[in-house]
């Protein structure tokens, strides 16, 4: 008989007054994390240059388990201060000829895009959009990727989209890719936690946060390199590893920075376990089918059709009536008014609020925005 796993806000020091549902975005850290983080600071207040010589060896520790939680190769493993660090040095490596494309779906996430534009440009190179819809199948995408590969420098693809909140098949379209000759950059930011040795498909690049589902502190990212690109990956930090042969050791010093989050997200890695994650992460997957069930049927719109949806984000439809060019606005009269948390996307036209669900969320609070939503979205 399996055990109906209690909600645990009592973990995190999030104010209960406020309905946080978009764990998604941010993530949030347990207090214990916070606490081993905050020991760390007050020892590095209290004796800045020994801290500084202690860290280099700190981070060894830290980063041989992050790798662990991934099932990836530690010698491939550099930490990031984010995805968008990651993604930025995979495309700093990669050859991009002119001419070429950078090829992206239309689920990519903005700043993403924003980073293949930077890099076309530079190289003369062309950023091609491949449009997916929302509810394809698995066989649909790796086929409409495909079509684009031909000339392409390099492949950028979600394992888990932000606006769409869908599992891409990385397995497959790293095989295509590769078929082609076509390198892979794989956007995992929501994949840690989510998805089980999120890097283990041979992509050439894989990037993923570990301050979103892992709940570790903000600022803790991974970048697992493919041994082909290990000695041409550069940190984005030009620092005193430059000339370090090593990949992961290459990317641990980067200046003078604030290093106690990196340590201390094992921590948090930790507080999972004793969470029973797994098992937890199905059981909150049924938990937001019902509440996005309750949250559309009180906006008379329904909960949307994604192909895989990632285990712990849905969408529900908003309105036709809102618009969405208002959307930063709306959040935040919810955030204020309605004392709720809630992300909005928008794709091919569509309009969707987010949720998420974490550990410390329970059917209560669905209910409770579910209450609260129709008095300004009605
Ligand atoms: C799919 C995707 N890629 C990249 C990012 C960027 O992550 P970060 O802000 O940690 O760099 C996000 C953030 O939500 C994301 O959802």
């Amino acid at each position: 008989m399996v055990t109906v796993l209690s909600p645990r806000p009592d973990l995190w020091t999030l104010d209960p007054d406020v309905l946080h549902l978009n764990h998604g975005s941010y993530g949030a850290v347990p207090r214990r994390t916070q606490e081993v983080m905050a020991a760390l600071r007050a020892e590095a207040e209290a004796n800045p240059m020994l801290w500084f010589r202690s860290v280099a060896e700190r981070l060894a520790v830290s980063r041989l388990e992050l790798a662990a939680y991934l099932s990836a190769d530690p010698a491939g493993f550099a930490l990031v201060p984010n995805a968008s660090a990651g993604v930025t040095a995979a495309l700093a490596t990669l050859p991009i000829a002119a001419g070429s494309r950078i090829v992206l779906t239309n689920h990519a996430y903005g700043a993403v895009l924003y980073a293949a534009q930077r890099f076309a440009r530079a190289h003369q190179a062309e950023v091609v959009v491949v449009d997916v819809p929302l509810e394809a199948d698995d066989e649909t995408i790796v086929s409409l990727i495909a079509s684009a590969l031909d000339g392409a420098a390099v492949l950028v693809v979600d394992q888990i989209s932000s606006a769409t909140a869908r599992v891409f098949p990385i397995a497959s379209l790293v095989e295509v890719c590769h078929s082609f000759g076509v390198p892979v950059v794989v956007d995992g930011a929501h994949a840690p936690g989510l998805i089980d040795a999120p890097a283990a498909d041979g992509a050439d690049f894989w990037t993923g946060n570990f301050h979103k589902w892992p709940a570790a502190p903000r600022a803790t990212a991974g970048l697992v390199v493919a041994e082909k690109w290990r000695t041409a990956t550069l940190p984005l930090i030009v620092s005193w590893s430059e000339h370090d042969e090593r990949l992961p050791e290459r990317f641990d010093m980067q200046g003078t920075y604030d290093y106690a989050p990196w340590i201390a997200a094992p921590t948090s890695l930790r507080v999972l376990e004793e969470l029973q994650w797994p098992v937890r992460r199905s059981q909150l997957s049924g938990l937001l089918d019902e509440g996005a069930r309750l949250v559309a049927k009180a906006l008379g719109t329904g909960v949307a059709e994604v192909g895989q949806p990632a285990a712990t984000m849905r969408l529900v439809e908003l309105p036709s009536s809102v618009d969405l060019t208002a959307a930063e606005a709306l959040k935040a009269f919810v955030s204020r008014e309605l004392k709720a948390e809630i992300t909005l996307t928008g794709f091919d036209g569509r309009g969707f609020i987010r949720l998420s669900a974490h550990a410390y969320n329970s059917l209560q609070d669905y209910e409770k925005l579910s209450e609260r939503l129709p008095t300004v979205l009605a």
